[in-house]
């Protein structure tokens, strides 16, 4: 059995008061959550969230991180630097990041292994854009980011990395996909890992993200490829994203 994990991704949102305001209202209502809980944060919050959550059930995720150990890459953050932080996870591969940032597969391949190497526990956000889903290439699209993703990791590697199925087309907009869609694309995505790594596919968590919120949880979470969710907007607020986590209440 997979433990559910509901992470927060807060993209650009929150000055460290905000988000010391935020973490502290959620505390106490998350306490008794069945699955994981991560809030993934900017940087700039990453002290001031982990004073508040030590000792609870809430841990502490980045955004985005580079591949190199250290260097001149002015502005960028390093695996060791986020592990300092208290940092358990990473966001890697968000679309908004290969949208606006020339994130590629490749550049999310090597941010896995640098992160997997940190023992980080990468979240991979894979998924597609409304044309490609339009034109018949989800299926063939998630394999093959998902798998350019893992190249290089071993099976038990991969059995603990976390996946993310976001559709793009489903981010910030309101849109959801079905939860039958979402646990179609999860299963080729679960697929697509089993012909590679064999039954390291049955452990990895796979989520959803895309306009999840305490309204459609329940029903995503009913349907068993989806291992939980990747939050944007809702985990904002202390009380939507506690509903959100629990979701089976
Ligand atoms: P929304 O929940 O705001 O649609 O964002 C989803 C997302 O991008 C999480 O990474």
């Amino acid at each position: 059995m997979r433990k559910p994990i509901i992470a927060g991704n807060w993209k650009m949102n929150k000055t460290p008061s905000e988000a010391k305001e935020l973490v502290t209202a959620l505390i106490p209502l998350v306490r008794d959550a069945a699955c994981d809980v991560v809030v993934c944060t900017p940087a700039v919050d990453f002290a001031a969230v982990k004073e508040v959550i030590d000792g609870t059930n809430i841990k502490l995720g980045a955004e985005n991180m580079h591949w190199k150990e250290s260097g001149a890459y002015t502005g960028e953050l390093s695996a060791a630097m986020l592990k300092e932080c208290g940092v358990e996870y990473v966001i890697l591969g968000h679309s908004e990041r290969r949208q606006y940032f020339g994130e590629t597969d490749a550049t999310v391949n090597l941010r896995t292994l640098a992160a997997v190497a940190a023992g980080l526990t990468p979240i991979i956000c894979v998924g597609e854009k409304k044309e490609e889903r339009e034109a018949g290439y989800t299926d063939a699209l998630v394999t093959y980011q998902t798998l350019t993703a893992l190249t290089g990791l071993t099976a038990e590697q991969v059995a603990k990395v976390v996946i993310a199925y976001e559709p793009v087309w489903a981010i910030g907009t309101g849109l959801t996909a079905t939860d039958e869609q979402a646990n179609e694309t999860i299963g080729v995505i679960r697929s697509a890992i089993r012909s590679v790594y064999g039954d390291a596919a049955d452990e990895v968590r796979i989520q959803y993200g895309g306009s999840m919120n305490p309204k459609n949880v329940k029903g995503l979470m009913a349907q068993p490829e989806i291992d939980g969710g990747l939050i944007g907007g809702a985990s904002l607020k202390a009380e939507d994203f506690s509903k959100v986590v629990l979701y089976d209440r």
